[in-house]
């Protein structure tokens, strides 16, 4: 028998029980439904819906559940559809007729919005925290190659040298925006839904703002139609970690290039690479390829939900159910992603010799050409058409751009921009990737990682006890 059933003359059949049951999944929200029930039960006793001692009982209870889950000897009754119910029928078991007034003055849409809410708000921190430590392992590989320089790329072809430095603090900078996303998605989502009942609130006398401030939200719902129905912050949350994901992804993409022979900018360590079951020499860089897989996971998890929601009517319908299990899996994939991202990252080689004999590439001297042509009064097409000509010239004479330079006399004088390191040494302007603006880039990157930081201890901060220890 459900909790519901008293309207019902038979019991749920077994084809919609398999259909509609979540405990099987949403089992992992019990700390943050705890929580809520305990804000909820302080909220009757303050509006004395019930009295101090019974608030007591019920606060007793829901913590022994509570001990029961992390002991791991809850059992599941038959009837228990979902981990709300589940913790419900115990707490009446514990506490008789008190445990049966737990649920005044709320409904389970109103008390799954909320708790579903407490578990984002601590996903979302922790997989900014992950991301801070990733971004932290770029960072320290630059610092400590700082004289390593390899090609940067267009369209996969060298294009102009670069810091090894510049690089990762480019995918460094798109992960601050990844934190700085879901810094904003978490202010968005830090209201409290509880109170709005089923969809229209109560007419018993309670106070949603209390218990808002009880569960650490910055505020509590205006309109209770919106709170029950409202899954933009599932949404957000699974857009971010997706961008993050496709972000991870073009990591990891470039970890399987960087590791080839081809390449060889990189070598993976040991404890990072993976084998072939038939091929004894292989090493191979799987973890950067699982990277790049998992961002299709990801993307797929948004796009159901998102089709999930369109088309729902006001206010809560079962349909939301659905929201929970995408954003479990991107939760679990982006956190293991991260973590062997930053342990491959961390443990590898750069091969700073091979990638300088690729950033050293003549070629990538012609823009340094016609630069100088510009600097002293040629048109910037008309140098771009000189030095392509000298260009044109060693490619069809096989010879390299620095001997057409040297040999021609009306640009033989541009012949010490070839030396190993000049040109990348040139690259002055404001966030380029030369070794003067590293400096000023390294700086405004802490600043700004700092400032996420704060901001993402004060998020975590507010979270109340017993979830902020939750994973
Ligand atoms: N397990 C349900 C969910 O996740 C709880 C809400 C059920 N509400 C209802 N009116 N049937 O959405």
């Amino acid at each position: 028998m459900t909790l519901w059933s008293g309207r019902f003359s038979s019991a749920m059949g077994s084809g919609l029980w398999d259909l509609s049951e979540s405990y099987s999944f949403d089992h992992v929200l019990y700390p943050y439904d705890i929580v809520g029930s305990k804000a909820h039960v302080r909220g009757l006793v303050r509006a004395e819906l019930v009295s101090a001692d019974e608030g007591t009982t019920l606060i007793a209870a829901l913590d022994e559940v509570l001990t029961e889950f992390r002991d791991d000897r809850f059992t599941r009754s038959a009837s228990d559809e979902d981990i709300h119910m589940a913790i419900e029928r115990r707490v009446i078991e514990l506490a008789g007729d008190v445990g049966a007034k737990l649920h005044t003055a709320r409904s389970r849409n109103d008390q799954v919005a909320t708790t579903f809410r407490l578990f984002t708000l601590n996903a979302v921190a922790h997989v900014a925290t992950a991301t801070l430590d990733l971004i932290d392992v770029l960072v320290g590989i630059g610092e400590r190659n700082q004289d390593v320089h390899l090609p940067g790329y267009t369209h996969l072809q060298r294009a102009q040298p670069i810091l090894l430095s510049h690089h990762l603090n480019a995918h460094a900078w798109a992960l601050l925006r990844d934190v700085d996303r879901l810094l904003d998605a978490h202010d968005r989502m830090n209201v409290s839904p509880l109170g709005a009942g089923a969809l229209a609130g109560t007419s018993l006398f309670i106070d949603p703002s209390y218990v808002a401030q009880e569960l650490g939200f910055e505020s509590a719902f205006t309109n209770s139609l919106d709170a029950v129905s409202d899954r933009d912050f599932v949404a957000e949350t699974l857009f971010d970690i997706a961008l993050l994901g496709v972000h991870l992804s073009r990591m990891g993409e470039e970890l399987v290039l960087w590791t080839t022979a081809e390449f060889n900018f990189a070598t993976l360590s040991d404890d990072y690479a993976t084998g072939s079951s038939m091929l004894p020499q292989k090493k191979n860089s799987d973890v950067a390829e699982l990277a790049r897989a998992k961002s299709g996971r990801l993307v797929g998890n948004l796009t159901g939900l998102l089709v999930m929601l369109k088309g729902l009517p006001l206010s809560y319908n079962r349909d939301l159910q659905e929201d929970k299990e995408p954003l479990f899996d991107s939760y679990r994939q982006v956190m293991m992603v991260l973590a062997a991202l930053g342990g491959a990252y961390d443990s590898m080689t750069f091969n700073g010799d091979v990638a300088a004999v690729a950033a050293d590439d003549p070629f990538m001297v012609a823009i340094d050409i016609a630069e100088e042509l510009v600097s002293q009064g040629v048109p910037f097409r008309q140098a771009h058409e000189q030095v392509g000509r000298l260009v044109g010239e060693a490619v069809t004479s096989q010879r390299t751009l620095c001997d057409v330079v040297r040999e021609h006399p009306d640009f033989e004088r541009f012949v010490g921009l070839f030396e190993p390191g000049v040109a990348l040494s040139r690259r002055r302007s404001p966030g380029s990737s030369g070794p003067q603006s590293a400096g000023a880039q390294r700086d405004l990157l802490a600043r700004t990682r700092a400032r996420l930081e704060e901001r993402l201890a004060h998020d975590i901060d507010a979270l109340p006890d017993e979830i902020r220890s939750s994973t």
